[in-house]
């Protein structure tokens, strides 16, 4: 039997780049091949480990530090975890990094203009509406990745092609053993 490695992928940008999308293609294609693997996405962690909390710079980092905290116990026991979260600030990704260890920072890319075009959730539009404040990369700060170990730039590939630079990348630090990448 497989010795197996337990890995936090996290995979920080803005909202609507595309962090769920990619994660949810890495899941099945992971899952397919009988790797263990947990999805703790922000967008479901807050309505329940994190509900209640808002978007002021403490809550984020509250909400990130709770999901760190999950996640580390399932690396520790050999779960490949995916962690979509739009996680703003460097440097708690660099505390979050140094706590878990086995951690991959996937940096979802792209242009703000794109995000918004899209607005999976409409979102952006109760923004500009007036509805909404704190919004990550508008008037709440969003701090890019410096040295990801994948950069997915949405706006230019698929989310596919994306899933493969990931897999391709967990092949290549020996998180997984098969290769099930096309790329
Ligand atoms: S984080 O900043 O704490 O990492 P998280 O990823 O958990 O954020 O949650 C972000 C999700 O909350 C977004 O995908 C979006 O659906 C929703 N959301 C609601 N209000 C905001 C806001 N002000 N800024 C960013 N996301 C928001």
């Amino acid at each position: 039997m497989l010795k197996k490695i337990g890995v936090t992928v996290w995979f920080t940008g803005l909202s609507g780049a595309g962090k769920t999308t990619i994660s949810q293609v890495i899941e099945t294609e992971l899952c397919v091949q009988g790797y263990q693997v947990e999805v703790l996405d922000g967008d479901i962690v807050r309505e329940n480990l994190s509900k209640g909390l808002g978007f002021s710079k403490e809550d984020r980092d509250e909400n990130i530090r709770r999901i760190a905290f999950v996640a580390n116990l399932l690396t520790r026991n050999g779960v490949i975890v995916l962690v979509p979260v739009i996680s703003p600030y460097r440097e708690t990704r660099q505390q979050i990094r140094q706590q878990i260890g086995n951690f991959v920072e996937v940096y979802v890319n792209a242009p703000l203009e794109v995000c918004e075009q899209r607005d999976v959730k409409g979102l952006y539009k109760m923004f500009r509406d007036g509805k909404i404040k704190n919004f990550t990369g508008i008037d709440a700060p969003y701090e890019p990745s410096l040295n990801p170990e994948v950069e997915c730039r949405t706006n230019l590939e698929t989310p596919e092609v994306s899933a493969d630079k990931v897999i391709a990348k967990l092949i290549s630090l020996g998180y997984i053993y098969s290769s099930v990448c096309k790329v």
